[in-house]
């Protein structure tokens, strides 16, 4: 939800054009996280003046702005440091006005971006509006810039004031949870960004080596004590970076280059190490150097240097550029619902070893004797994520013996469920920054729960918080509506299960059933794939309908569930996933002849009571589309079949799934909407 960027450029002069390409690159490669306006702040012609451009929509409008504008683009720029922000609405709508950076005042003498939501904002606002601040947007952002002024224009001292404190100072009265970069003509050539509860990034671009360590770590009874970073000399306070080193060939210093982030894609072209922001840093860049410091807060009794990471890495980023872009695709989630049959192989590399039919998960591996001992396993998780967990339940259930039960993270956290010591509590997540599942996270960890990860984004908050954990390995999903991290997730529990269940031998002709069945289904995944004409002509054929109900039972409940939200998420036609064994208990109802049906019949156990409501539907005149396995001959001639292969029972349903991802994107792009960006939505819920 929202993107931030800064872009600081030290010891090279830019041109305003240079600068205004990275900004916009720098957005585009984020607004999947948010596509409502973008917005930006650069310098203007005289020192301290700000220049913004703002535009509702996407990046491409914001370039479009700045295209036409007057503005000369050839002028240097007079500071170093911009920033700008790709904006998914919470607080007002899609406007100019509520576009960021947001300023203090008319003069911009604060400007700020920010990811996340601010909870006592209207509590701010009141006692700022009682000061004289006139507000002009609605956001909670907003009385942040204000906030930032008053506080400035308070304090006595201003000589010895530094951006840093100021920005400490009005972080202590912040609640909710944020990342920000603020910039401000009063401190000319620095930014000061800081991050709790939403993700931030510092990419460094520099010829210097750079090893970094915390130094002066000191927590004890100290508030506000910063944390530095010193890459030259460790374990001394020496600023990172400095001195800036010399070109031999033309005896210019080296230009140092500093990207500050949502998200890694943003930064990937320009430079591979990263820095991640741990909650509640304040990483503070001027003159070609970085310092981190660290913001004590009042009830942060329990913050021991044993539970903050002591030291910040730079880390090298493994994404590679092509990752990030559509190719011959049209859209990514085209691109990446092709890529399935490559991500499923990525999640299993070096996992599964077809030979000995063993599994290998090197980060649960030192765990596994507690998870064994679990008394119950409780997947949590949100949208595509929980519904991989619904998947895997049964298999995972049967499997460990352990009883597994599978929560809404948001629904978790409002019943405030209870958690035990020897529960072992597993959060999915793609993006690792899902707010709702962070949370749920800590509740847990709070607790005494093991806690264990499955993420695909590597650096992300439930990676780094969780006690252990797997990546699934899917590559970047840049789409809005998740498709390749399912089906990697669901490789990726079944893998867990399989391990935790290598020492039963009773188990053992069952599991290397699956384990071949794994082997088999890249192929099979391509094969489904090479129906997409087909699917395509039955897109068209359903989307004048209104509704669109997707039923099963056993493994394929979960397929109906994800179907179901692939295509009202894009498409915007109405769709439910229904269990067939629930069928006569209410939604038989709405079955008539005009009620378009998809009903999954792949064969396992449960066969025959998906044959029994097939039966039920058809008899109310209903005429479903069978989701069925090749060759099977059980289905009435007169039925439209959509066939896959078949493979074990437990791992169909992600073959099943994929005809599912191409329905939902022909639907949507034949009702013309955007596939990558649909309404209201954004990648990464970052956000209560
Ligand atoms: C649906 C979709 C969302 C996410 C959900 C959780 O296509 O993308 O439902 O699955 O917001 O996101 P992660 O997995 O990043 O925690």
């Amino acid at each position: 939800m929202c993107g931030i960027f800064a872009y600081c450029s030290f010891l090279k002069e830019k041109s305003r054009k240079e600068v205004l390409e990275v900004l916009c690159q720098g957005l585009a490669r984020q607004e999947y996280r948010g596509y409502d306006s973008a917005g930006l702040g650069i310098d203007g012609d005289k020192t301290g003046e700000v220049m913004f451009f703002k535009e509702v929509g996407k990046v491409a409008g914001l370039r479009k702005q700045i295209a036409s504008s007057a503005v000369d683009m050839n002028k240097t720029c007079v500071s170093q440091v911009s920033i700008a922000h790709t904006r998914w609405a919470t607080h007002g709508p899609p406007s100019t006005s509520n576009c960021h950076p947001l300023r203090s005042d008319p003069t911009a003498e604060f400007l700020v971006v920010h990811n996340g939501i601010v909870t006592n904002n209207n509590a701010l606002r009141l006692v700022l509006q009682k000061r004289g601040y006139t507000f002009e947007s609605d956001t909670d952002t907003e009385a942040v810039a204000k906030l930032i002024k008053y506080v400035y224009d308070n304090q006595a001292d201003k000589k010895n004031l530094t951006f840093t404190d100021l920005v400490k100072t009005v972080l202590k009265e912040l609640e909710g949870s944020f990342a920000f970069v603020f910039k401000s003509k009063h401190f000319p050539n620095e930014v000061v960004t800081a991050r709790r509860g939403s993700p931030l990034l510092i990419g460094v671009k520099t010829d210097k080596k750079l090893k970094v360590d915390f130094v002066d770590v000191e927590f004890a009874g100290q508030d506000n004590k910063d944390v530095k970073i010193d890459s030259l000399q460790p374990g001394s306070p020496t600023a990172l970076l400095a001195p800036p080193s010399i070109n031999p060939k033309d005896g210019l210093p080296q230009p140092i280059e500093f990207f500050v982030a949502s998200d890694a894609a943003a930064v990937v072209e320009h430079t591979k190490r990263v820095l991640y922001l741990e909650d509640d840093d304040i990483a503070h860049i001027a003159d070609g150097e970085l310092h981190i410091h660290r913001l004590r807060r009042k009830d942060d009794n329990a913050q021991s240097p044993g539970q903050i990471a002591s030291t910040r890495t730079i880390e090298t980023l493994e994404i590679e550029i092509a990752a990030i872009m559509k190719g011959k695709f049209d859209h990514f989630m085209q691109k990446e619902i092709y890529e399935q049959p490559e991500s499923v192989v990525n999640t299993m590399r070096g996992r599964v070893n077809f030979d000995t039919n063993q599994i290998t998960l090197g980060g649960l591996r030192a765990y596994l004797p507690i998870m064994r001992r679990g008394r119950r396993i409780v997947f949590i998780a949100c949208g595509t994520s929980y519904h991989s967990c619904i998947a895997t339940r049964a298999i995972f259930e049967e499997l460990t013996e352990i009883p597994v039960s599978v929560e809404l993270a948001s629904d978790f956290l409002d019943r405030k469920t209870p958690i035990f010591r020897d529960d072992v509590c597993v959060f999915l997540s793609q993006s690792g920054e899902t707010a709702d599942t962070i949370l749920a996270l800590r509740y847990c960890m709070d607790r005494g729960a093991l806690c264990v990860g499955v993420v695909n984004t590597v650096g992300s908050t439930i990676s780094r918080e969780t006690h252990c954990g797997v990546h699934i390995n899917a590559g970047p999903e840049i789409g809005v509506a998740s498709t390749k991290a399912y089906t990697s997730q669901y490789i990726a529990l079944l893998m867990m299960a399989l391990q935790m269940s290598e020492d039963r031998i009773s188990l053992t002709e069952r599991r290397n059933q699956i384990i071949a069945g794994l082997l088999a289904i890249p192929a099979q995944i391509k094969k489904v794939l090479e129906m997409d004409p087909v699917i395509q002509q039955l897109a068209h054929s359903v989307a004048d309908n209104k509704s669109l109900l997707l039923m099963g039972r056993g493994f394929q409940y979960a397929t109906c569930l994800e179907g179901a939200l692939k295509i009202k998420e894009i498409s915007y036609m109405h769709s439910e996933g229904i269990l067939a064994g629930e069928l006569k208990h209410g939604p038989l109802a709405l079955i008539d002849e005009n009620m378009p049906v998809i009903i999954i019949m792949t064969q396992d156990s449960l066969y025959p009571k998906v044959q029994s409501a097939f039966s039920q539907i058809t008899a109310r005149k209903a005429q479903p589309i069978v989701l069925c396995n090749e060759g099977d001959d059980g289905i009435p001639a007169n039925a439209k079949t959509i066939r896959v292969p078949r493979t074990v029972d437990c791992l169909q349903g992600m073959l099943n799934i994929i005809p599912m991802q191409l329905l939902s994107y022909h639907l949507a792009v034949f009702k013309g909407f955007d596939v990558d960006f649909p309404r209201n939505l954004a990648k990464s819920v970052t956000t209560e």
